[in-house]
């Protein structure tokens, strides 16, 4: 599917001429597209002379950037030491298996987009899961049967 990038030419035009901006361009590129598309990482580079490469370098190592679109809902799993303690494995496992999604991947009908993460500072609540902005802690197999149907059902409602 082709993009309309003249957001992202209006979002570039900003930076120009400016140090250090890679990260907050690509932020607000994000905040557009939902993603980084492939065609913006072209436009950066030629517009403002980086290679692709040290673009893609920034968007892989930091996993608030995603290259490809996502869900209407990200479900974040912790797979920390507490987590992973506490059964945060099953938990992916489980949600993985009910969506059949594997990590980093978003369902068909772009409901549901999962994530594998490091710890998200909430150990004591171990193990847990993000939906969107809401944190979910002490989870188990009921909590996640739980927590999908609701948020399955929210799709509906919109
Ligand atoms: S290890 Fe999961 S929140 Fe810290």
């Amino acid at each position: 599917m082709k993009i309309d990038v003249s957001h992202a030419k209006k979002i570039i035009q900003r930076y120009r001429k400016k140090k250090g901006i890679l990260i907050p361009l690509l932020q607000d590129i994000q905040a557009i597209y939902g993603y980084v598309p492939e065609e913006t990482v072209g436009l950066i580079s030629k517009e403002l002379s980086i290679y692709p490469v040290d673009i893609y370098g920034v968007t892989t190592f930091y996993t608030q950037f995603h290259l490809m679109p996502q869900g209407k809902h990200t479900i974040k799993v912790c797979q920390g030491t507490a987590c992973h303690v506490m059964g945060g494995k099953g938990i992916l496992n489980c949600i993985s298996d009910k969506l059949g999604i594997k990590d980093g991947e978003t369902t068909e009908d772009g409901r549901f987009s999962l994530e594998r993460v490091a710890c998200l500072g909430c150990c004591g609540m171990a193990p847990v899961v993000v939906v969107d902005e809401d944190f979910h802690g002490n989870c188990n197999f009921q909590k996640i049967d739980y927590l999908l149907n609701q948020y399955k059902s929210k799709k509906e409602e919109s």
